[in-house]
C-alpha cells in the first residue's frame, strides 16, 4: 500500500493529513497561528509560522500513523491564495506576508488598471484589479516600503514558500498563480505584457507547473525536520478552492461546490474558459490540466460567524466545553429555533469588504431591521442567512454566465452545519450534498500527489475511484418562497448604502 500527505496551509491553521491510496484518512494533525491586523483593513501573517506548522504537523502525522516514510509516495500542498511572500538574496523572509483578505491596496488597483487598461487586464488575467490579489500587494510594497522592495529577489505564494523550504525549488502551479493577477489565465503562463506594464521583473517569479506535475523533492534538511524520506516527491498542489474541488470530485462540467470557510465560495468547473466581462466572479485555471473554474467569493462567511462567536457567545463556549461538543453545534441549534428571515432581521456580511458581486473594499457589515424584540439568537440566524444570501449572489452570476449547475456539494467548516446547508438548498433551489470524507483541500492535493506519483493516471480517474457522496439535502418549496422575499430585499441594501460606505471609509 502506498500513502500520500496533503498539507493545507489555511488562514487560521495548517492541517496535514496522511491518506492511503484508497483515500482513507490514516492520521491528521493541525496547528494554529496568529493573524496580525495592525489597522482596520490590514491582514498579515508570518510565513515562518506556516512552515513551522507544516513541519510539526507532517512529523506528527507520520509518527501517529506508524507508516514507514519509504511508503509515502508524495506530498501535495494547498492553502490560502494570493498572499505575498518576499525573500531576499539569502532566501530570508523580508516582511510579514500581506494576505488575501487585506484591503489596503485600493490605490494600487487603480494604478494597475491605469497601466494595463481595464479591458486588457480582464482579457489576460481574467479578473479586474482586486485588492485581494498579489499584484496590488507587490505594488503597495514598492510604493510604501521601497527599501523592502529593493531587497526582494523572489516572490512566492503562501504554499509555495512552504514548498521552497521543503524542496529548495521556486515553483508554483496554475491554479494559485491565477490569483496573482500576473498570469495569462487563458494561456496558463506568466504574462510578459502585464509584467512589463507593471514593471515587475519576471525573474522574481517562480516557475509555473500544472497542479499534478512534480515540482521537486524533499531535501535532506527538510527530511531531518519532518521525518519524510529525502527525495519524497512534492507535486504542484493547488490553491485552497481548486484543491477542494478535487477533494469533492468537482472535476467535470455542471458540477459545483460551495465552501463556507473563513471566506465563502461558489466554485463551478468549466472545460471552456468563460470570463465575466464585469469581473464580478474570478476565472482561474483549475487543477485539472487544460480546464478552468469560475468562482464567486464572499469575503466574510465563516469569518462572520466566528466574529459573532468570539464577541457574543462566551456562554455557548462554556456550555460546549462542559458538554464536550463544538460551540458551533450549540449555535446551530439556537439559530434553528428562529424562523426563516430571523423575524425581519437582515445581515450584510461585509466585515472585510466584499468581492462578489460588489468588488468593494470599503463595504462593511450591517444588521438591518433590528428591533427591541430581537435577541442574540435572531442575530445569530441573521448572520448565517446573510452569508447564504451572499452565496446566492455568487450562484446567480454563474447562471448569468451560462454555467448550468445541477450538482452542488457543500464543504468547509460551515458545510458541516445542517442548518446552513438547508439554507443553501432553499436559496439555490437545488439539492446540496456532502462528501463522505470532508478533508476537502488536503484530500484534493493528496489526490494530485497520487497522480504525480503515478498511482492514478488522471485527476478524473482518481476522483471517480476515491470520492463518495454522503448526505443530500433537498430544497423545500415553502422555505424557498420565504427566503426569496428576504433575498429580494437583501439585494436592495448594498446599492442603498454604497455611497455611505465611501463616506465612512473617509472618516
Ligand atoms: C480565493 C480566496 C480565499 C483564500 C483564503 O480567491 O481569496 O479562498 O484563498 O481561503
Amino acid at each position: 500500500m502506498k500513502y500520500v500527505i496533503g498539507v493545507d496551509i489555511g488562514t487560521s491553521a495548517t492541517k496535514s493529513v496522511l491518506f492511503d491510496e484508497t483515500g482513507k484518512v490514516i492520521s491528521s494533525s493541525s496547528q494554529e497561528y496568529p493573524l496580525y491586523q495592525e489597522k482596520n483593513g490590514y491582514a498579515e501573517q508570518d510565513p515562518r509560522d506556516w512552515y513551522n506548522a507544516s513541519v510539526t504537523t507532517i512529523k506528527q502525522v507520520i509518527e501517529q500513523s506508524g507508516v514507514s516514510n519509504k511508503d509515502i509516495a508524495g506530498i501535495g500542498l494547498s492553502g490560502q491564495m494570493h498572499g505575498l511572500v518576499m525573500l531576499d538574496e539569502n532566501n530570508e523572509v523580508i516582511r510579514k506576508s500581506i494576505i488575501w483578505c487585506d484591503q489596503r491596496t485600493g490605490k494600487e488597483c487603480e494604478e494597475i488598471t491605469q497601466r494595463v487598461g481595464a479591458q486588457r487586464l480582464i482579457e489576460i488575467t481574467a479578473n479586474p484589479a482586486l485588492t485581494g490579489f498579489t499584484a496590488s500587494k507587490i505594488l503597495w510594497v514598492r510604493n510604501n516600503e521601497p527599501e523592502n522592495y529593493k531587497k526582494c529577489r523572489h516572490i512566492l505564494l503562501p504554499k509555495d514558500y512552504v514548498r521552497f523550504m521543503l524542496t529548495g525549488e521556486y515553483a508554483t502551479e496554475v491554479s494559485d498563480a491565477s490569483g496573482m493577477q500576473l498570469l495569462d489565465v487563458p494561456g496558463r503562463c506568466w504574462s510578459d505584457e502585464v509584467l512589463e506594464k507593471l514593471d515587475i521583473d519576471r525573474d522574481l517569479l517562480p516557475q509555473v507547473y500544472e497542479s499534478c506535475e512534480v515540482t521537486g523533492a524533499v531535501t535532506a534538511g527538510a527530511a531531518a525536520l519532518t521525518g519524510l524520506m529525502e527525495g519524497t516527491l512534492v507535486v504542484g498542489g493547488a490553491g485552497d478552492n481548486a484543491a477542494a474541488a478535487v477533494g469533492t470530485g468537482i472535476v467535470e462540467d455542471k458540477k459545483a461546490f460551495t465552501t463556507i470557510g473563513t471566506s465563502g465560495v461558489v466554485f463551478a468547473h468549466t472545460s471552456d474558459i468563460v470570463i465575466d466581462p464585469k469581473g464580478r466572479v474570478h476565472t482561474f485555471c483549475c487543477a485539472v490540466p487544460g480546464c478552468w473554474h469560475i468562482m464567486g467569493v464572499t469575503q466574510g462567511a465563516g469569518l462572520s460567524l466566528k466574529w459573532f462567536r468570539d464577541n457574543f457567545c462566551s456562554d455557548e463556549k462554556n456550555t460546549a466545553e462542559l458538554m464536550g461538543v463544538s460551540e458551533y453545534y450549540l449555535m446551530d441549534k439556537e439559530a434553528a429555533t428562529v424562523p426563516v428571515g430571523s423575524d425581519r432581521l437582515l445581515y450584510l456580511p461585509y466585515l472585510m469588504g466584499e468581492r462578489t458581486p460588489h468588488l468593494d473594499p470599503d463595504a462593511r457589515g450591517v444588521f438591518f431591521g433590528l428591533s427591541a424584540m430581537h435577541t442574540k439568537k435572531h442575530m445569530l440566524r441573521a448572520v448565517m442567512e446573510g452569508v447564504a444570501f451572499s452565496l446566492r449572489d455568487c450562484k446567480e452570476i454563474c447562471s448569468e454566465m451560462g454555467i448550468d449547475i445541477s450538482d452542488m456539494m457543500a464543504c468547509g467548516g460551515g458545510g458541516t452545519s445542517p442548518l446552513w446547508r438547508q439554507m443553501l438548498a432553499d436559496l439555490y433551489k437545488c439539492p446540496v450534498k456532502t462528501v463522505a470524507c470532508n478533508e476537502g483541500p488536503a484530500l484534493g492535493v493528496a489526490i494530485l500527489a497520487m497522480v504525480g506519483a503515478g498511482i492514478y493516471s488522471t485527476v478524473q480517474e482518481a476522483c471517480s475511484k476515491l470520492i463518495a457522496t454522503d448526505k443530500t439535502q433537498l430544497p423545500s418549496d415553502d422555505e424557498a418562497y420565504e427566503y426569496d422575499k428576504y433575498y429580494t430585499l437583501y439585494r436592495k441594501l448594498y446599492p442603498a448604502l454604497k455611497d455611505s460606505y465611501r463616506e465612512l471609509a473617509k472618516l
